[in-house]
């Protein structure tokens, strides 16, 4: 019996439609066709206005403190976010200033970003990935950038993103063996 693998991803757009949104959503599909999921998604078009008035992790509604605490908890997390002047948007960060400073050691974090152009699909290394290098977690190799070009409308649109989003998926894999969706033999 394959365990279930505990996955929170943190949607660091507080806007709805969210193209951000949607490519966490396929990034979620092509590891459910590896993986045996538990998902949760922390949406900051949800708790933005709410996480930005506490300063502290005390000043939480406990609705908020539950969804920190499953970043802290997660066996995987997805940290997806809208470029914004070439960075990740301040609430983005904001909410990671108040999860616990361990509670990301040693967790494999897989790196997602969109932005309006090409130029600034380098924010996963420039920016993300130091952020949570800082926070000692297992940044994996490939992560995901899509520029609004990759979509049509809210959908996936182009192949070359599809495709992205399934090698980080194919290659987040033999992380979770023991997640692993069992293949039945054709025979
Ligand atoms: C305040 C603001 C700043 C932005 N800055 C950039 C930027 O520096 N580079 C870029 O490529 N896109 C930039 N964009 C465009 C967004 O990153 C892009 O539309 C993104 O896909 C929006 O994600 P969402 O649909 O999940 O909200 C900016 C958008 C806003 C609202």
């Amino acid at each position: 019996m394959s365990t279930p693998l505990k996955v929170v991803a943190v949607n660091g757009s507080a806007h709805q439609p969210s193209r951000t949104l949607v490519l966490i959503q396929a990034l979620l599909a092509e590891l459910d066709q590896r993986l045996v999921l538990d998902t949760q998604i922390v949406d900051l078009s949800e708790i933005a206005r709410a996480l930005g008035a506490a300063l502290t992790r005390q000043e939480l509604s406990a609705d908020i403190e539950a969804q920190v605490a499953a970043i802290e908890s997660a066996d995987l997390l997805i940290a997806a976010a809208p470029v914004y002047r070439g960075s990740f948007p301040g609430h983005f960060k904001h909410l990671f200033d108040l999860v616990g400073m361990d509670a990301l050691i040693d967790k494999p974090v897989l790196l997602a970003a969109t932005g309006g152009s090409d130029r600034h699909a380098l924010v996963l290394e420039h920016q993300l990935r130091p952020l949570f290098s800082f926070l000692q977690a297992l940044t994996l190799p490939v992560g995901v950038y899509a520029s609004t070009a990759d979509f049509d409308g809210y959908q996936v649109g182009s192949q070359a993103l599809a495709t992205r989003i399934a090698l980080a998926a194919e290659r987040a894999t033999p992380l979770f063996a023991a997640s692993a969706r069992q293949l039945r033999r054709v025979a």
